[in-house]
C-alpha cells in the first residue's frame, strides 16, 4: 500500500516537472559543464515558442567559493559571447566577471558558488530570431559552458 502511493507521487511529480515546458534546469559541475539532471552535458536548450517568457534554473554541484568556480547563466548573442567575456574578466570577480551595464546582455542570472541556486528569466520575443547562446561568464568558463538556444 505504502509503495503504492510512493509510486503514484512520482508519477505525479513527473507528470508536474514535464508539464512546464516554459522551464530548463541546469546543473553547473566542477569540470566547468552545463550538465542536466540526468548528467548529460547540455550544449542546447530547445524552447517552445509557445512560452512567452523562459526560465532556465541553475545548481552549482561543486563544493566550492563562486570566487573559485563560480557559475550563472548569460544570455546574448552567439557574435557577442566572446566580447562580453573579455569585458566581464576586466570588470573581474567583484563584478561576477560581467561589465556593469553590459547592454549586449540580454539577461543574465546571478552567480552562484557550490550548492547554491539561481536562475534567469527572460522574454522568448528577445531570442526567437536565433542566434543567441547561453553561457557562464567565469574567468574562461564560457568556452566549455556554452550552449544554443533554439525557439521551435
Ligand atoms: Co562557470
Amino acid at each position: 500500500m505504502k509503495k503504492g502511493l510512493l509510486f503514484l507521487g512520482l508519477l505525479f511529480s513527473g507528470s508536474l516537472a514535464m508539464a512546464n515546458q516554459c522551464a530548463f534546469d541546469l546543473l553547473g559541475t566542477d569540470t566547468r559543464d552545463y550538465k542536466d539532471s540526468e548528467g548529460n552535458f547540455v550544449k542546447q536548450i530547445i524552447i517552445p515558442s509557445s512560452c512567452t517568457y523562459f526560465t532556465i534554473n541553475l545548481r552549482n554541484v561543486t563544493k566550492m567559493h563562486k570566487t573559485a568556480m563560480g557559475h550563472n547563466v548569460v544570455i546574448a548573442k552567439a557574435k557577442d559571447v566572446k566580447a562580453i567575456a573579455l569585458d566581464g574578466a576586466i570588470a573581474g570577480v567583484g563584478k561576477d566577471y560581467l561589465k556593469p551595464g553590459d547592454t549586449r546582455i540580454v539577461a543574465a542570472s546571478k552567480m552562484v558558488g557550490g550548492g547554491e541556486r539561481t536562475s534567469v528569466r527572460f522574454a522568448v520575443s528577445k531570442v526567437k530570431e536565433g542566434g543567441y547562446d547561453f553561457f557562464c561568464s567565469f574567468l574562461g568558463h564560457e568556452r566549455k559552458m556554452r550552449g544554443k538556444l533554439i525557439v521551435k
